[in-house]
């Protein structure tokens, strides 16, 4: 039994390695007017050479070699890592033909080593060269020209490379999508899977479902996606889009609950300024299955959102409008949370401030009321308190490989802000999930687990922070933003493992050279850095031992005389 556990934990591990060596991550920062490097394009390339892409016709490059292996890709046994450390080595190497010596001889090579019929594969090789020559092109310098001379810019779909390649060549006026058309066919299948491993996660760990879910939704990812986030809360609620004679997304049929199989789920929706103003389609889709599921003649103990609503009813003596409301977002004409701002200028004495602001920037209701009078940014604050007070479970999408929770200050205003606010509603820290949807399979992890994998990847990677450091003064500020991004998930969710900080601490201050380095570069965001550490000591987020404490006080003092010197 102790050998099989043992085996079962070096498997986990193992695995857990893998994929930190397999994530994509940024190894500097873009030139604007430079087109990539040799060895980014063989990264950008093998990630695209991951999916199946059934709008190009062609295979991912895993699946058709685990095909011709007779191997089973998608096996959960102990065997399962090896299988696909395997074949991701052969579709490492296959990249690394392409890219040496181009498609016949990379689909030869394939064939040869892994048996992968060659009118398969050339079509996926095809599609690579395609991109390749487009990651060649870079018009950015002359469209900015054109933009500032008033000229035309071609236009080209927002996303990132790996989702859709036809965002090449970049350079180009991105637009957004049709909203009627959200979210996609594609979207809406692949939510399926990532609702239910959401689910899945919460019942395994607390062997029941959730009483409310609260879901951030961004424009950004869901015009990348297509809507997967949008999609992922219908699903929650147990409901399919339903299209009109125009192909337009406007109205929702339910998923009886013998085919949903589960009871349907309570939702608020927090969406951001920039999906408000580029969804108004789909924030009215949106209101209408919550509406539609309220109202539905269904037992409670399946249908959360209605026994939620009717107790909201009863208990806190709200109308029928009020206590459905779920979409939620800031006033019209605002943006953002600020949370963030208050966190960087360490401006908040108690963690629920965090959460108060988070609710007093997001509690602009959006619909339509059962009159048919359309509800647009009306102020409802004590309608989203009593909303969030039934919250166990926060969540967000992750749409892009390009942009990690540790990069951008945005992630944590939100999904950071919003669990505050329910923590502080329900005295209860809620369970926070976020899923990639980058993932040919998505992921579902924990905020911690996240967190962990993304330091990992990124802050304390050498590859991560040698190519921020190759652009020198900016590089520094970049680690700098990513310490106080990592502390932001501290003030706001308590989500970061003290390990984090005194490895950052090693890392960047304890080692002489590294310090050396970027006290040249940038005293400045180094200062900040120190700063950072020692007031996420100050606020008990990390106990450091007085060798590191002393390096803490020392630094600041040393770059505080440098400044006034
Ligand atoms: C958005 O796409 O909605 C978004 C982008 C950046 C920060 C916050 C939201
Ligand atoms: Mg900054």
């Amino acid at each position: 039994m102790i050998w099989i556990e043992r085996d079962a934990r070096v498997a986990a591990l193992h695995e857990e390695l893998l994929e930190i060596e397999q994530r994509l991550i940024p190894t500097g920062l873009h030139l604007f007017g430079r087109a990539a490097e040799l060895h980014e394009k063989a990264d950008l390339l093998r990630a695209v050479a991951m999916f199946d892409r059934p709008e190009h016709g062609t295979r991912s490059l895993p699946s058709l070699i685990a095909e011709a292996l007779g191997l089973d890709a998608d096996a959960t046994t102990s065997r399962a890592a090896d299988t696909t450390e395997l074949v991701d080595e052969i579709v490492s190497q296959a990249v690394r033909q392409f890219c040496d010596q181009g498609v016949q001889p990379a689909s030869t090579w394939l064939k040869l080593r892994a048996g992968v019929d060659q009118s398969k594969s050339l079509p996926t090789f095809r599609l690579l060269a395609q991109i390749s020559e487009q990651l060649d092109l870079n018009h950015e310098i002359e469209s900015l020209m054109s933009a500032l001379r008033g000229r035309y810019i071609e236009p080209g779909p927002g996303a990132d490379i790996v989702q859709n390649p036809l965002v090449l060549p970049t350079g180009r006026n991105t637009h957004a999508v049709n909203p009627y058309s959200i979210p996609s066919r594609t979207a809406f299948l692949r939510a399926k899977a990532t609702a239910q491993a959401l689910l899945d996660r919460y019942v395994a760990e607390h062997g029941r479902y959730p009483r409310a879910l609260a879901l951030v939704l961004w424009g950004l990812d869901n015009i990348k996606t297509q809507g997967e986030g949008v999609a992922q809360a219908l699903w929650l609620l147990g409901v399919r889009p339903v299209r009109d004679a125009l192909n337009r997304a406007t109205d929702v049929e339910v998923i009886p609950l013998a085919e949903l199989k589960r009871p349907r789920m309570d939702v608020v929706i927090t969406v951001s300024g920039i999906f408000r103003d580029l969804f108004a389609p789909t924030m009215a889709l949106l209101d209408k299955a919550v509406r539609r599921v309220a109202t539905l003649d269904e037992p409670a103990e399946m249908n959360y959102l209605r026994r939620n609503v009717l107790e909201q009813i009863d208990r806190a003596t709200l109308n029928f409008d009020d206590a459905v409301t779920r979409v939620f977002s800031n006033a019209p004409g605002s943006y953002g949370t600020n949370v963030n701002f208050m966190v960087i200028e360490s401006q908040w004495d108690s963690a629920a401030a965090l959460g108060d602001l988070f609710v007093t920037r997001k509690c602009f209701a959006y619909g339509r009321k059962s009159d048919g009078r359309m509800i647009e940014g009306h102020e409802a604050k004590t309608l989203m308190d009593e909303a969030l007070t039934r919250v166990e479970a926060t969540y967000q999408n992750i749409d892009s490989f390009e942009v990690g929770i540790t990069d951008v200050d945005h992630y944590f205003e939100y999904l950071g802000g919003i669990s505050r606010a329910v923590e502080t509603r329900t005295n209860c820290r809620p369970s926070i999930y976020l899923a990639d949807s980058l993932a040919a399979q998505t992921r579902v992890r924990s905020l911690e687990e996240t967190i962990r994998l993304e330091t990992r990847a990124r802050t304390l990677n050498p590859k991560w922070y040698e190519g921020m450091l190759r652009h020198g003064f900016r590089g520094v500020a970049e680690i700098e933003n990513h310490v106080t991004n990592t502390f932001g998930w501290s003030a706001t969710a308590d989500a970061v493992d003290p390990w984090i900080y005194t490895e950052i601490a090693q890392t960047f201050l304890l080692d002489p050279v590294m310090y050396e380095r970027l006290r040249e570069l940038n005293p400045d965001s180094l200062r900040s850095l120190a700063e950072r550490l020692f007031e996420t000591h100050e606020r008990g987020f990390w106990n450091p031992n007085e060798e590191i404490l002393e390096r803490l006080r020392d630094v600041m003092n040393e770059l505080q005389r440098m400044q006034t010197a």
